[in-house]
């Protein structure tokens, strides 16, 4: 089976997702949830969000995409996307995309699922997420959390945009 690409990231209603190289809030049930999807899949990130980190993501494949980062311990560096997919999809059955912002652009066409925390509030910042269209996506799943709500959508396909032709041809029988 082919390997899963998910786009995670945390923002608010008008795309916020950074501050001066960090995450702008700090929300425990965010992060613990966070945790919880991704340990033991993949987890694809750009350079300076891996610096923001500072260390590898424990439990998980760490793939970080660089072109001027050298060999690092506990983490996979790719110099460009599909290599990078290429490493997750080895791994397993599921990579998750975590930003920041270089990385949700270039991965936006090609994700098949977005896990989105919608962050309540408002907020400093400097980085934001790249503009898309919520169209484009089926929300699958949605629950309320404190100070967030999360969401799942999955990517909707020629099909799905075409819901009067039938999935399967006719029995004609
Ligand atoms: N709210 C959230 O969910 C969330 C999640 C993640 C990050 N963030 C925030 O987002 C901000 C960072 O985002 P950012 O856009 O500045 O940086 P980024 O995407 O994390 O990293 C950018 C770097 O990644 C490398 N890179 C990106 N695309 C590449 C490609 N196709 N091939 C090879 N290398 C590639 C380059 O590294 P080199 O320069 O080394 O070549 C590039 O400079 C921070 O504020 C962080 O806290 C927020």
């Amino acid at each position: 089976m082919e390997s899963q690409k998910i786009i995670l990231v945390a923002m608010t209603e008008d795309r916020l997702i950074g501050r001066e190289g960090r995450i702008p809030w700090h929300i425990p049930e965010e992060l613990q949830l966070f945790r919880e999807l991704t340990v033991g899949h993949a987890v694809l990130m750009g350079r300076r969000t891996f610096e923001s980190i500072g260390r590898p993501l424990p439990e998980r494949r760490n793939i970080v995409l660089s072109r001027t980062l050298g060999p690092t311990p506990g983490v996979i560096v790719c110099v460009d996307l599909r290599k990078g997919l290429a490493e997750g999809a080895a791994h397993g059955s599921k990579t998750f995309i975590i930003g920041g912002r270089q990385v949700y652009r270039e991965a936006l066409p090609i994700a098949d699922f977005m896990r989105i925390s919608w962050i309540s509030g408002h907020y400093a910042g400097d980085v934001y997420f790249p503009p898309f269209s919520l169209s484009d996506w089926e929300e699958i799943d949605s629950r309320d959390r404190t100070g967030f709500r999360h969401a799942t959508y999955r990517r909707r396909n020629g099909d799905a945009k075409h819901p009067d032709h039938p999935p399967c041809s006719p029995d004609l029988r």
